[in-house]
């Protein structure tokens, strides 16, 4: 769908439902993430792309000291409360996600606000919906009332309603994939100093595509194994005398690890990082971008046997990938469950998506969806 049409969707909608029209629609992506996993709370390296799906927000101001929100997904039912009312865990569900941006911005917005949302990002595949959904709320917020914020601080302020609002304990690859990315590049992303870099990434070009395949497994960010993971990794670093696992340049640094699994976990983050930084050496330099293939499947097999967060439809999900011919394929996001990412030729592509379809209906598993990614725009105001 395009920006023009997503906006005027999103504008009827809220005129519907608000009794007028709104003051601006914003829109923000979803992201799969091509290498670095759990490395941002690791203060490491990520390299996502935002996706061409969208959630959109349309947005407007009130008199009454409340905060409306409606989606077009879902039962369709109105949240409303006074934004005194406002506190974590109030709303619940999917609209604590925008409510705490709001909260975030509340002494600016003593008159309230009413938001419609209307999405496409896969919910609950690993793509960052929640992201998508607290960035256009936060782009919006920002052109309408607190203008001189930048990106940065958006990042910040829609990290803020995930962690500390909606409560997971996430890092900041998603809200800075989803306001920072642009068209036609991977964002290279240093957590730390907060460094970016645009990496140009024309697959196309290259006859290659990226493919996402969302396993229809269940994940949830909330859940209590990525908090563990986020734990044992902050133990490992703590057990290492250093603030994050970052500051550990190679496995031998870990030498001094006792504890059998802090050292798969932390030698995950370790390799991790190091893959990053490598698929960021290739697609700079002219070499053909299939070389980033194997940092992939390297990338896969640390997250399934080190972080011990795959399942087997990502792990089936891979193998048959690879084996019909992809160049790489790894799982992405939070992990136990969601999507993963297979780089192929364009023109083995319709084979190779078969060659999963056709391993899941053998195993069992649910029938995965999948569908090409175009690096695409970060949010944006759209109407
Ligand atoms: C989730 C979190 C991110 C990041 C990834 C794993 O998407 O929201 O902050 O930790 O998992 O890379």
């Amino acid at each position: 769908m395009s920006d023009d049409e997503a906006a005027r969707l999103a504008h009827a909608a809220f005129a519907e439902r608000f009794g007028g029209p709104p003051e601006g629609v914003w829109a923000a992506p979803g992201r799969v993430n091509v290498i670095g996993e759990h490395t941002d709370y690791n203060d490491g390296y990520v390299l996502p792309v935002a996706l061409p799906h969208t959630t959109r927000a349309a947005v407007g101001r009130r008199t009454d000291g409340r905060l409306a929100l409606a989606s077009l997904q879902g039962d369709g039912a109105l949240v409303e409360l006074g934004l005194a009312d406002l506190a974590p865990g109030r709303p619940d569900g999917w609209a604590g996600y925008p409510a705490g941006v709001v909260d975030g911005l509340r002494e600016r917005l003593a008159g309230g606000v009413s938001v419609l949302v209307d999405s496409d990002v896969p919910v609950g595949a690993g793509l960052s919906s929640s992201a998508a959904l607290t960035c256009s709320v936060a782009l919006a917020l920002r052109d309408l009332v607190a203008p001189e914020l930048t990106r940065d601080d958006l990042v910040e302020l829609a990290r803020r309603s995930e962690n500390d609002f909606v409560g997971a304990p996430t890092g900041i690859l998603d809200q800075s994939a989803s306001l920072l990315c642009t068209a036609g590049a991977a964002l290279f992303l240093d957590t730390r100093e907060r460094r970016t870099e645009q990496v140009p990434l024309d697959l196309a070009a290259a006859g290659l595509e990226l493919l996402v395949v969302d396993t229809r497994t269940s994940h949830t960010h909330a859940d209590g194994g990525y908090g563990d993971r986020r734990r044992e990794c902050e133990e490992a670093a703590a057990r290492l005398g250093v603030p994050a696992l970052r500051d550990i340049p190679d496995v031998a640094g870990l030498a001094a690890l006792d504890d059998a699994v802090l050292l798969r976990r932390a030698r995950h983050i370790v390799t991790e990082n190091a893959r990053v930084l490598e698929v960021v050496r290739i697609l700079r330099s002219s070499a053909d971008p299939r070389e980033i293939g194997p940092l992939l499947i390297a990338g896969h097999v640390s997250l399934r046997d080190d972080f011990q967060i795959s399942t087997v439809e990502l792990d089936a999900c891979v193998d048959a990938a690879v084996e019909a011919g992809a160049h790489g394929a790894r799982m992405v996001g939070g992990g136990f469950g969601g999507s993963a990412v297979v780089l192929v030729d364009r023109d083995r592509a319709g084979a190779v998506a078969d060659a999963v379809r056709e391993r899941f209906a053998q195993e069992g598993y649910t029938p995965p969806r999948t569908f090409d990614v175009v690096p695409s725009a970060g949010a944006r105001r759209i109407a």
